[in-house]
């Protein structure tokens, strides 16, 4: 033992207690690195002042939103339930019998799993909290357009059919209107598969041709079972005395459950986080934006073509004469938002994302932690600025520059159209030759 002095532990302890506690900043590198389970706080953007340009007033609002932290799945938390269990007790013993020491030996014993079988995929407390906040924020934003006065006729709201989106639409709501607007704001029925929320699950061809299709997984696969990850896994199986008993599913499935408990624990770090160094964490992340790259990104031109569903819709409301709705607020999915971006041509890299360049990629643009976390959400304004009509694109509430307009934050209208608006051949594109 090194610390054999009782009363410098304890100062140590309650030292790293207080900078814990005192500097978020440093429990951050492990959440920069959790892939599409990440928490929304690591990209939300907290200056909700008015956002206003000189001579030009917010006319329109068009919003994507993925629904807020959820639940895993069913299968995910059985795998907690029983598998991480076993582990967690068979390292529990080998402590106990002395033939290991870990770090953080406490938080292991004190762990259980803290999602139950029955809430499958629903929205957490955490992922409530994150829509309403960002309710709030966009409406302190843009408080000219968002009034805090609800009208069916000013705003439209809608939802896919889930209770993650619903739920996430309705703490949404009270975030802009005030607690208890949700149980009038009015939201239309849901669609089994949307034509504009969720495009892609119409899509048959790539459905086949992509989604189910092993090609769009030989990147992730060539990744998992090269030697980055072996050497992950044999760092992970080390650190807890294991041999060589750990598989790339039991690291992937300590990966999970860290990204869950830290999304739905913004003040505790999950013991599964500190199995990982950063590095390790970088390599798990690199697994999981492979795979997104190949189903939801540039991978496959159809993945991000079929997306114009979308693109459409914002292209007529912003195009038509009417002056209601002044907000169309939809809550969707990873898969769409992820699509959007690549539509629009966002995070593109100058080469396609490939298994064996994870050291030339750590700088990457595509990186779903910060692009696609729960939370995510691609918003446009459109702006009246004298006669002409301008597009403030958001993401993640920062403005981002689309590759049309380059040189500033408001894209002229008609730039937006002449780059955007080819045609939309979705029914074509999609079908099954
Ligand atoms: C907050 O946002 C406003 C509007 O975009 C901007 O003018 C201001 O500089 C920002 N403040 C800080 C502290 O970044
Ligand atoms: C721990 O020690 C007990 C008693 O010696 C033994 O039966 C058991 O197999 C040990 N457990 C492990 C995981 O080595
Ligand atoms: C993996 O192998 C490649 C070449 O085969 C090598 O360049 C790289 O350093 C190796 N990485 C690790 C983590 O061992
Ligand atoms: C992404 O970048 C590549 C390489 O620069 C380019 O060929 C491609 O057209 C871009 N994709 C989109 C959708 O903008």
């Amino acid at each position: 033992m090194v610390f054999n002095n009782l009363n410098y532990m304890v100062s140590l302890l309650l030292f790293l207690l207080w900078v814990r506690i005192t500097c978020p900043a440093w429990r951050k590198p492990h959440e920069l690195h959790l892939g599409s389970k990440s928490a929304y706080r690591n990209v939300a953007n907290h200056n909700s002042s008015e956002i206003k340009y000189d001579s030009c007033r917010a006319v329109k609002l068009w919003a994507l939103i993925r629904h807020g932290t959820r639940h895993p799945g069913f299968p995910l938390i059985q795998k907690i339930r029983t598998r991480l269990v076993a582990i967690r007790d068979l390292v529990l013993e080998l402590v106990r019998n002395e033939t290991i020491e870990i770090k953080n030996v406490e938080s292991l014993e004190s762990w259980t799993p803290e999602f139950s079988e029955g809430e499958g995929k629903k929205l957490t407390s955490e992922g409530e909290d994150e829509m309403f906040f960002l309710g709030q924020r966009l409406r302190t934003r843009f408080p000219k357009l968002l009034r805090p006065v609800y009208s069916s006729s000013m705003y439209h709201f809608k939802h896919t059919r889930s209770e993650r989106t619903e739920k996430s639409a309705e703490a949404f709501v009270n975030g802009i209107f005030g607690r208890g607007a949700d149980k009038y704001v009015e939201f239309p029925d849901t669609p089994e598969f949307d034509p504009i929320l969720r495009f892609y699950k119409l899509c048959d061809r790539w459905m086949k041709n992509v989604k189910k299709h092993p090609d769009a997984q030989i990147e992730y696969a060539k990744f998992r079972s090269g030697n980055e990850t072996a050497e992950t896994v044999k760092a992970v199986n080390e650190r807890l005395g294991l041999g060589s008993y750990l598989s790339v599913n039991d690291v992937h499935l300590m990966y999970m459950t860290c990204a869950f408990e830290t999304a739905n624990n913004k003040k505790t770090i999950s013991p599964w986080c500190s199995v990982f160094t950063v590095n390790d964490l970088m390599v798990m992340e690199y697994a999981e934006d492979l795979k997104h790259y190949w189903i939801d990104g540039y991978g496959y031109e159809l993945s991000y073509k079929q997306a114009c569903k979308a693109r459409d819709d914002l292209i007529e409301f912003f195009t038509s004469k009417e002056t209601f709705p002044q907000a169309k607020i939809y809550f969707t999915h990873s898969g769409t938002l992820l699509k959007m971006l690549a539509h629009l041509g966002l995070y593109n890299q100058s080469r396609h994302l490939l298994a064996d360049d994870f050291s030339r990629n750590v700088d990457r643009t595509w990186r779903v932690s910060r692009i696609d976390p729960f939370g995510t959400n691609l918003i446009f304004v459109l702006f009246k600025c004298h006669d002409e009509q301008k597009i403030l694109t958001l993401h993640q509430e920062k403005a981002v520059r689309l590759p049309c307009c380059m040189s500033s934050d408001l894209c002229s209208l008609k730039q937006f159209l002449d780059y955007y608006s080819f045609k939309c051949l979705f029914k074509k594109i999609c079908r099954i030759p």
